[in-house]
Formats: C-alpha cells, structure tokens, sequence
C-alpha cells in the first residue's frame, strides 16, 4: 500500500539579507516534523525556497551595485548553503525567479481572472517597500503600522483582487476548520480581522520592474506576495506535472513566523478560492527569536547566526537548543549563556554521559556484547519500571510530537535519560560485577539500560537525528534508525549477544567561557564581513563608513576627557578616485588627499553613493587610525558620515565654506 503523504512547507525567505538564526529555527523545526513524519510512516515532502522580486530586493542589490540577478543568485546560494551545512532534509527548494515559478504564478492568476475576481483599478496612498505593503491607515508621520518604518506616497493603475467578496466563505472556513490557524490566539486575531471588513487588494506593481510580468500587460509586475505565496504550489507540480501535484498537494502544513500570518490566513486561502483550488490543511504561526527583547532582524543588527553554534556544538546542538529553549508559538528569548548551559547539562552530562557510560559497562563487563535479560524479568522490578517508564515517555513524546510541542516532548525524553542515570546509580552495576553470583542481575540491569538507550535514540531522532543515528549504531543495531517507525518501536527488540560499538562523546562537555568566546568570534566574523578575516560573501555592515575594528562601544553617556579626544586627529581631505572592490557589497576604494600625501581608505559608502559623484568630494578623514586590511584592501584612515535610519545609511558631512584639503578639525 502507498504511504500516506505529509507535505510541509517554510516561508519563502527574502533574500535581501543573509539567513539568520530565525529564518534556521523555523526550517529546523519544519525538518524536525518532516523527520518524525517519515518515523510514521509518511512519504515526506519538505519544501522551501527563497522570495526574490520585488522592491526590497530591486534596491538592495541597487545599494550594493550589482544587477538583481547577480544579487539574487548570491543570496540564494547561501541558503542553499547553510540548510546543507545543517543537514536539513529539504527536498524541494523553489525560487521565485524559476521560469516555473513564472508559469504557475501565471495560471493561477488567469484561473482567478478567469472567474472574474480580478478587475482594473487605480491606486494612489501610502506604501511601505519593507512590508510591500499598501498602507490604508499610516500611524502618525506617515510610518507603517506594523514595521514602524516611513511610507511612501504612491500612486499607480494597478489590478485588483476582489478580496472583499471573500470575508464570509474565510470566516466559514475559520469555523468549520478550527485548526486551520493555530495556536488558538492567532486564529482569533485573524478572525478578528476579517471580521472587521476586508477591502480589495492591489496585485499588481507599475512602479518596479523586478517581478513576473503581468500576462497580456508587461508594464505591471505581479505583487511579491501572490508570487512568493504561489511557491507552495509551484515545487509539486502545479500546471507542470499533473501526478505530483495530485499527490501533494494540497499542503498538510505551512509553517511561518507570526508576522506573516495575514498573508497565509487571508490572502492565500482566498487567492485558492478564486481559482477554485484546494485550500491547504493548517498553518501553524510560530513565535519570534528576540534577543535582549528585541526580534532579531537585520535592521537592528542583532543578529544571531547559525553556523557559529553548529560549528563549536554540533548541528544537533543547535537543534536541541531552539527546539528545547522556545516554547513553539511563543516568543522566546536567545542567550549564548542558556545555549551553553543546556549543551553541558542536558547533552554532555545527560544523553551523552549516558550513552557511553552504558556502552562502557557492556565493554567492561561483557565483551561488548549485549547480555541478556532475567528470563521472565522476575527479581528485577526496576528493569520492569525502568520499561514502562519507556513505554509511558513513548506515548507521551508521540502526543507531544504531534501536537508540535517540541520543548514538552523534548522535557518527556529527558525524564528517561533522567530516570535511566538513576536506575543505574541506584543499581550499581559496578558493585554487582566484583560479586560472580550477581552476574544474571548485572546482565539484567545492562540489557534494560541498553534497551531504554535505544528507545531514547529513537524518540529524540527528530530533534537529534546525528546523535541519535550514532547511538543506535553503536548499541549494535544494523538498520537505519531514520527509517524506524516510532509509534511501533519496542522496547526489548534489542538482541541480546549483538555487538556494540566502542563508547564515543557524542557531546563533549565544553568549557562555558571559551566556548562563548569562539561562538563570538565567528559571530563577529560574519556580521562584519569587512573585517579582514571574513570570506563571506554578504554585504558589509551599513553603519559605519569605514568599519570599524570590533571594539565595544561606550555606553551612550560616558564622558570622555579632551585628552581623549584630542588622540582623534581629523583632517580635510579631498576624493581624488573612488572604485568598487570585487565580491564587497558597500565599500569602496578612495584615494583621499589630505593636504600632504593621497591615502587609500576603504569607507562603507556603497550603499548611498556612486563612485563617481564622490570624485572631488570633501570629506573628514580620521588620518591617525592604524592601517588595516577590509576585503583584502590596505584601509589607511577612516571617512566620517553620518548614520541615518534603521538601516545606518552613511551621508557626508559638507562644510558652510570651502575648506582646503589638509585643514584640521578641532
Ligand atoms: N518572503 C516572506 C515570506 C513569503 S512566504 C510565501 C518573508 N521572508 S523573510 O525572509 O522575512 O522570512 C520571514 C520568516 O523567517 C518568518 O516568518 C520566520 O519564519 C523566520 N524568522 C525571521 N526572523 C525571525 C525571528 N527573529 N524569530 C523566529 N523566526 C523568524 O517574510
């Protein structure tokens, strides 16, 4: 009989910016499900992809002054690139520039044309490029209610969607379908929502290019998010491959962060009803990564990456953390200093520990070879505990697992790894094995620690797979623990006389202090690729004009003496050349004359700057910084700008009268 299918989808990531430990958390959880649907039995599609139209990324790869393919393609390299330095079990990955991608955007338009839901309009308000948004009601300044950023007046001919129409058939689908939205909480938002009117939409842009071209009307690109969102339906098949897309779709679940509900709540299930396509089964709004208790973002530069994590901990480190710290749907906060608690405490002293002590004893005390239980148990109650302690976290991790609360299923497993280091001090087998006539007891006791480890390495697969796969095979099993169905999964099906493998730290313990600092300092190294050390191919940071060595800022009101500014020694200089540097997003190479010699300074102007208007520029150069390397590039001074907005934009300082190059600045 064919399996049943289980198709699951992330968010189709923007690729203005590099993946950060949010855009990871949210693909290791879809990689968790997909892994503990494959251990029931389920024929697994796991899709992800990346956004790559629209005006965000038209002026981001503008401010790094490449075209937008080249930009685009770099970007989605790097997701390609990290999901397979995590091993995630991606198997489709759609991006929205595919030629595919263009012919299914266009069918389901036309579907939803065709049943007349799309009509001619005009469109003149405020916009926000960050949300790609229309604004109908900005806060006070003009700024965009839901990012808080300034929005823009446009005014433009535009298509519409009829999404008015939609407000009754999506509050019946919120009410037959109550776990359409989950959790509950953002279900009533939603409904509230609808509730509260819907007007139509504007899918439609003539004021960019970057997009698929509206069919039969090329001066209109189709709004990002009836493209992004069409990627669900693109990477099985839809219009393409008829079978597959049977199959497949519709989705069993979208997995997306909170902020992005409203466009999967309510547009997509009406962009379906209007080409009367099947509606997807649950979309599941997951809580943020706030760091200090604030959302991670690129604007606010607090960034966390993923890969400084893996590399010092492991892969299945990171994955144990995000999934153990933050309550699925629920904010949560990140601290390096939780991450290294919980390794040390729940991997290297707790499953780690247990394993290769376990496997230990059996080398120890029984060639390495697993011995077998009392022949009816009888005279080894713990052993019989210790099983139906197995058994209960069994049903418990699987109720857990289902319900997509990973921290609760994860506190369940952990209760065995407890309860086994405990049956083990309790029993001290090393006490037992200095008596002959105990050794049908010591035999008892090592198969039940055996047997429950095994049962641990399954049920903690899906968070675990690498650790788990490495004690399964060390305990002797033969199969692929990845193809091991959980539900079925019998405690005591481990034979006994099977051969062990030798006892391995799966998770060493780490020194807290100088695991942090290595953490940090692949951190840094990534978010300020234009430090010498740095090989990524991300932009450089945009706050700084010239970036600056990694040293802690002051706090913002410490005083500081005269004598410590006097050490500053600023200087008049004059923008004699300006070029950009190979393979680096926002700085440039000047040439600066400053009064008495021409320096080559490397400064982060990229962003707000052509090269050529800078020529003949007057600038302020910090003359007396020490040289140092940005991409390669020999820096000797530092460009003094102003940083604007969210984004650190640099701009020039002028000055009221000319000035000469060399002038001093006091
Ligand atoms: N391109 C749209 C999605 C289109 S889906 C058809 C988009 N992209 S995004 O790059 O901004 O990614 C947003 C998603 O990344 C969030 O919905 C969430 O899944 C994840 N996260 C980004 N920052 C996050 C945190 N700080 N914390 C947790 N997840 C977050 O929106």
């Amino acid at each position: 009989m064919d399996k049943p299918k289980y198709y699951l989808t992330t968010p189709i990531y923007y690729v203005n910016a590099r993946p950060h430990l949010g855009h990871t958390y949210t693909t290791i959880v879809a990689d968790t499900i997909a892994r503990y649907k494959r251990m029931r039995g389920y024929d697994v599609v796991l899709l992800t992809g990346t956004d790559e139209h629209g005006q965000k990324i038209e002026r981001a790869a503008k401010a790094a002054g490449v075209k937008e393919e080249e930009f685009v393609d770099r970007i989605a390299e790097e997701y390609r690139q990290l999901w397979k330095e995590l091993d995630l079990s991606i198997d489709r990955f759609v991006r929205t520039t595919e030629p595919r991608q263009e012919r299914a955007v266009h069918r389901l338009l036309l579907q939803a044309k065709d049943n007349g839901y799309i009509y001619k309009g005009f469109y003149e308000g405020q916009y926000c490029v960050f949300d790609e948004m229309y604004v109908d009601e900005p806060l006070p300044g003009g700024l965009c209610p839901e990012c808080k950023r300034p929005t823009e007046r446009i005014r433009e001919e535009n298509y519409y969607f009829k999404l008015s129409e939609f407000q009754d058939r999506l509050l019946e689908l919120y009410e037959s379908q109550p776990d359409f939205i989950q959790p509950e909480t953002r279900r009533n938002e939603v409904m509230a929502f609808v509730r509260g009117g819907l007007r139509d939409l504007s899918v439609s842009r003539t004021s960019i290019k970057w997009g698929i071209p509206w069919p039969g009307d090329e001066k209109h690109v189709i709004y990002v998010w009836y493209d992004a969102l069409t990627t669900y339906m693109t990477g099985v098949g839809y219009g393409d491959d008829e079978l597959q897309w049977e199959k497949y779709w519709p989705a069993d679940l979208h997995l997306i962060g909170k902020e992005i509900l409203r466009f999967h709540a309510v547009y997509w299930p009406a962009f379906l009803m209007a080409a009367e396509e099947p509606l997807p089964k649950r979309i599941y709004a997951h809580g943020w990564w706030l760091f200090a208790d604030e959302k991670m973002s690129k604007s606010r530069g607090n960034m966390q990456y993923p890969q400084p994590i893996a590399r010092a901990l492991g892969i299945d480190a990171l994955r144990y953390f995000v999934l153990r710290e933050m309550v699925f749907g629920q904010d949560g906060n990140f601290s390096r200093d939780s991450l290294l608690t919980r390794y040390n405490a729940d991997l290297a002293n707790g499953l780690g520990n247990l394993a290769s002590r376990i496997i230990a004893m059996i080398h120890q005390y029984f060639a390495g070879q697993i011995p077998p239980p009392l022949a009816d148990n009888a005279g080894a109650p713990r052993s019989v505990a210790l099983a139906k302690k197995s058994a209960d976290v069994q049903e418990e991790a699987i109720a857990h697992y289902e319900a997509l609360q990973f921290s609760l299923a994860l506190e369940s497993i952990w209760s065995l790894v407890a309860a086994t280091d405990q049956f083990l001090t309790e029993s001290r087998p090393w006490v037992l094995a200095k008596d002959e006539s105990k050794t049908q007891e010591l035999s008892d006791i090592l198969n039940a620690a055996a047997q429950t480890l095994r049962h641990i390495a399954a049920l903690a697969f899906p968070v675990v797979p690498h650790a788990s796969e490495k004690i399964w095979l060390a305990l002797g099993n033969k199969s692929k623990l990845e193809f091991e169905q959980i539900d079925t999964l019998a405690w005591g099906a481990l034979p006994s006389g099977s051969h062990i493998g030798e006892p391995e730290a799966i998770f060493p313990r780490v020194d807290k202090k100088e695991a942090s600092e290595r953490i940090e300092a692949m951190e840094e190294e990534i978010r300020n690729p234009g430090s010498a050390a740095a090989s990524s191919p991300a932009s450089a940071p945009a706050a700084a004009a010239a970036p600056a060595a990694a040293v802690p800022a002051p706090a913002a009101d410490a005083k500081i003496a005269i004598e410590d500014f006097a050490k500053v020694q600023m200087r008049v200089g004059v923008v004699k050349t300006a070029e950009r540097i190979q393979g680096a997003d926002k700085i440039l190479k000047l040439t600066v004359d400053i009064g008495d010699e021409v320096r080559q300074i490397v400064a982060g102007l990229a962003v707000s700057y052509q090269p050529e208007e800078l020529v003949g520029k007057k600038v302020v150069v910090v003359v007396n910084l020490a040289p140092r390397k940005l991409r390669g590039v020999e820096s000797n001074g530092m460009i003094v700008a102003a940083s604007v907005g969210p984004e650190g934009k640099p701009v020039l300082c002028t000055f009221a009268e000319d000035v000469p190059a060399g002038a001093k600045l006091k």
